[in-house]
C-alpha cells in the first residue's frame, strides 16, 4: 500500500478484510481487529471463515466474484465473531486487482454504524424523510389537481408555444403525482398475506405485465426448476417485487443501449439458510435470480442500492428497491445482488410453505 493507501485503510470506520485466493487474511483493518476482538499478528494467515461466520450466501459467493470479477453486495445478513452475538450486516465482497483471486470482504454492522452515527443516522433520516412525505403526499395531491385542471382550461384557447408551456405544467404536474404514490405506496404497505404459492406463476403474471409494457424491446429467457416447490408468500406482494427488479434491468439496459437479455432463473439451495429473531436458522432453499446484461450496478451508489432514495438515474425515485428489501424481509427471505457490466443478477431466497399449507 501507498502512504495515502495506510492512511485510508487505518482510518476506514468499517472492518475490511484482505483474503488472498484461498481465503487466508492477508491483511485487516483495525476495525476488523476490533470487530474479531483479535490482532492482526495472529490473523494473518488463518482462514477467514476461522474467524467470522456469515449467515448467508456466501459458499459461492466467493467463488462468483474471482469468476465473474464482479462486486457482490449481500443485504441484512448475521456476522458472527468468537465470543460476540451474531449482528446485522451488509457486506461488500469486491475482487482486487493485485493478485489473481485476492479479495476484499468490507462489513457494515448496523450496530457500528450506529455508534459512528453514519449508515444508521442516513437510514433514519431517510425513514423520517418517508413519514414526512407521506403526510406531505397527501397534502399535495389536492391542490395538484387544481393546478392541472386550471392548466387544461387554459391550454383551451392556446396555441403554439403557450400551448407548450400549459402542456408541460400538466406533464409535469403528472410526474409529481406519480412520485406522491409511490412514496405513499411505500408507507402503506400492509403486513403480506401468506399463503402457498407457485413462484413461476408469480414470475409469469410479472413477466407477462412487464413485456407488453416496459420491457416490450427486451428478450426475457426463462430457465425454471419446475419441481421447485411452493414458498409462502403474498403473491401480489412478490409480483411487485419481480415487476420492480424488471424494471430497474429494462431502464438499465435501455439507458446504456447495450445488452437487452433478462434471465429468470429458479432452482433449489437447501444450503442457505436465514437466521431468525430467536437465533435459529431459517432455511430459504426457493431460489429465483433475475440476470440483465445491462452496465451494472453504477460504482458510487452500489453498496446503498436497498436504501430508500437512493438512485443512479436521473428521474428515479430509488424507492424500488427499498420496497423489494422491505417485502423480502417481511416474508423471511433474502436478497442479494452480484454486478458487472454486462452481468447483474439480483437473486432472492424464500422459505418453504410450511405442509399443512399447501392444499391452499
Ligand atoms: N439491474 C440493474 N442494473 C444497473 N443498475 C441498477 C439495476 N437495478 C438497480 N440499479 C441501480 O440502482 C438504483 C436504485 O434502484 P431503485 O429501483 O431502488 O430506484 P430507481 O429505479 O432509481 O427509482 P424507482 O424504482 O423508485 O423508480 C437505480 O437508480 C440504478 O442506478
Ligand atoms: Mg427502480
Amino acid at each position: 500500500m501507498t502512504a495515502r493507501e495506510d492512511i485510508i485503510w487505518s482510518a476506514l470506520p468499517l472492518p475490511a478484510f484482505i483474503l488472498d485466493a484461498e481465503n487466508r487474511i492477508v491483511e485487516i483493518n483495525p476495525a476488523a481487529e476490533q470487530f474479531v476482538n483479535t490482532s492482526i499478528r495472529t490473523l494473518k494467515g488463518a482462514q477467514v471463515w476461522e474467524r467470522l461466520a456469515i449467515d448467508a450466501l456466501l459458499p459461492d459467493a466467493f467463488a462468483h466474484v474471482r469468476a465473474n470479477h464482479a462486486e457482490i453486495v449481500i443485504n441484512d445478513v448475521d456476522v458472527s465473531a468468537p465470543r460476540r452475538p451474531p449482528i446485522q450486516c451488509n457486506i461488500q465482497i469486491a475482487p482486487l486487482k493485485e493478485a489473481e483471486g485476492t479479495l476484499l470482504l468490507l462489513i457494515s454492522p448496523r450496530e457500528i454504524a450506529d455508534r459512528l452515527g453514519r449508515a444508521q443516522s442516513s437510514k433514519s433520516a431517510a425513514k423520517a424523510a418517508i413519514g414526512m412525505a407521506e403526510m406531505l403526499a397527501h397534502e399535495i395531491k389536492n391542490p395538484l389537481a387544481g393546478i392541472t385542471g386550471a392548466a387544461q382550461l387554459l391550454s383551451m384557447g392556446l396555441e403554439g408555444g403557450d400551448l407548450e408551456l400549459t402542456d408541460l405544467i400538466v406533464a409535469e404536474s403528472r410526474r409529481i403525482v406519480k412520485l406522491l404514490e409511490q412514496v405513499e405506496q411505500f408507507g402503506n404497505l400492509r403486513a403480506p398475506e401468506r399463503r402457498a404459492v407457485n413462484l413461476h406463476d408469480l414470475l409469469e403474471r410479472a413477466r407477462r405485465s412487464a413485456s407488453v409494457g416496459f420491457a416490450a424491446k427486451l428478450h426475457i429467457v426463462e430457465d425454471y426448476d419446475p419441481s421447485l416447490p411452493p414458498t409462502y408468500a403474498d403473491g401480489d406482494q412478490l409480483v411487485q417485487v419481480f415487476l420492480n427488479l424488471l424494471k430497474n434491468a429494462a431502464e438499465a439496459c435501455d439507458r446504456a443501449q447495450r445488452g437487452g437479455t433478462i434471465r429468470l432463473r429458479t432452482f433449489y439451495d437447501q444450503s442457505i439458510r436465514r437466521r431468525r429473531a430467536d437465533g435459529t436458522g431459517l432455511p430459504v432453499p426457493l431460489q429465483v435470480e433475475i440476470t440483465d446484461d445491462g452496465p451494472g450496478l453504477p460504482a458510487e451508489i452500489a453498496g446503498d442500492i436497498f436504501e430508500p432514495f437512493v438512485s443512479g438515474r436521473e428521474n428515479g425515485t430509488g424507492l424500488g428497491l427499498a420496497l423489494v428489501s422491505k417485502i423480502i424481509s417481511e416474508h423471511d427471505g433474502l436478497i442479494a445482488v452480484e454486478s458487472a457490466p454486462g452481468r447483474t443478477t439480483f437473486r432472492i431466497s424464500l422459505p418453504l410453505a410450511p405442509k399443512q399449507t399447501e392444499d391452499d
